[in-house]
């Protein structure tokens, strides 16, 4: 297996395709308001807290899909329970898929989000994997500008926070037989958020299992859908009541090279300074963070390798000195130093290092509008 350098992805080139302004998208889904939105006590409590996932805004976006008349009923309507018949497929085939992305306060006050057309193409990869219809990139974009205009009180201001959203889709047509749906609801929720970690850029421990795989070739790794996270959990409890934080998967023929966390991509910092990360296999989610870092790097003149990497080749390499950093990406944590990696035969420990920490500088000091953004990656939404 050769190292080869980065060529843009499918999903990246997608991203990278200009959006209409959100001023011209506003209104795609019509706002009622909540009659009874949290009260202004219940709403101080929860900006002060702001516990990642745990509390969600007054409103949120929605629309229908059925296989005779497409998409309709676009709204933004009050947050809350939805009235759901007991066979509706995703309860039963878990054909759902879902994504995740922020929107950032700035300092003047303005909102905005971070590549919402590669979240957009990346649901429609999702969907695409799990049976379920393809969304106009500008539709989903228009959610997220009509559901955060309707809650933008909710949108924190601070560095690490953000409002969390949470775009998904799942099949809500009554029937029990394995086939795709032909009704099919979308919703955007989102949940005010400080930093995923409240230890913020103090590393995390990551128990490297074996045994349990949270996806395989030709199945869904690739796609943000439901089952892939229910796969890791009982590996991810059992990491947990050794005192781990996280764990990370190994490929499922020969449990020898890197996968990805349950929830984050992985990258490897070399002491020359190369950095490293396993390749797209079909079989890992394609991040959007993973992607960011790679276009960064790869514009500082940093050697960036995506290939197999050999979990012994990485043990051995914390040891000799030869692997000098370790971290995850993703949305939600943006980027978290391993500081130690244990598994059935070994355990290793690592400092948080320089090229970690800055990383997660450069693309927050963009995502918060503190640096220029020389990628058009952000997008501002009020
Ligand atoms: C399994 C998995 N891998 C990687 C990522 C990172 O993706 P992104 O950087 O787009 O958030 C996520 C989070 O969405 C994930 O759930």
């Amino acid at each position: 297996m050769t190292a080869r350098a980065h060529v843009p992805t499918e999903l990246e080139r997608l991203g990278d395709l200009p959006l209409a302004d959100a001023d011209a998208l506003a209104g795609r889904f019509p706002l009622t308001r909540n009659e009874n939105p949290a009260p202004e006590a219940e709403y101080q409590r929860i900006m002060g807290e702001l516990a990642f996932g745990r509390e969600f805004t007054d409103h949120m976006a929605h629309m229908r899909w059925t296989r005779e008349g497409g998409w309709s009923q676009r709204e933004v309507v009050a947050f809350g329970p939805l009235s759901l018949t007991p066979g509706a497929a995703v309860l039963h085939y878990s054909q759902s898929v879902f994504e995740g992305i922020k929107a950032y306060r700035h300092a003047d006050g303005s909102v905005w989000t971070f590549r919402p057309g590669y979240n957009a193409a990346r649901i429609n990869h999702s969907a695409r994997r799990m049976a379920l219809p393809q969304i106009d990139p500008e539709d989903f974009v228009a959610s997220l500008v009509d559901y955060v205009r309707a809650d933008e009180k909710w949108v924190p201001g601070g560095d690490g926070t953000s409002l969390y959203l949470r775009p998904f889709m799942f099949a809500s047509e009554e029937f029990v037989g394995v086939h795709p749906a032909g009704v099919v609801d979308y919703y955007v929720i989102g949940s005010p958020s400080g930093r995923y970690f409240s230890a913020g850029l103090t590393g995390v421990s990551i128990w490297v299992v074996k045994g349990h795989h949270r996806a395989g070739p030709g199945g869904t790794g690739s796609a943000k859908t439901g089952g892939n996270y229910a796969a890791s959990l009982l590996p991810q409890a059992q990491a947990a009541d050794r005192g781990f934080s996280q764990v990370c998967f190994l490929d499922s023929y020969e449990e020898k090279y890197l996968e990805e966390l349950g929830g984050m991509n992985v990258f490897l910092v070399m002491a020359d300074g190369t950095v490293r990360t396993p390749e797209l296999s079909g079989v890992i989610l394609e991040g959007g963070t993973r992607s960011a870092i790679l276009r960064m790097l790869a514009d500082r003149g940093r050697g960036v390798v995506e290939e197999p990497i050999a979990l012994d080749e990485v043990v051995w390499g914390i040891r000799s000195g030869e692997v000098a950093e370790v971290f995850a990406c993703g949305t939600a944590a943006v980027v978290t130093p391993i500081t130690r990696l244990a598994g059935d035969d070994f355990d290793v420990e690592l400092e948080v290092g320089a090229t970690t920490t800055q990383i997660y500088e450069e693309l927050t000091d963009i995502q918060m509008g503190r640096a220029a953004d020389p990628y058009g990656w952000t997008y501002r939404l009020v």
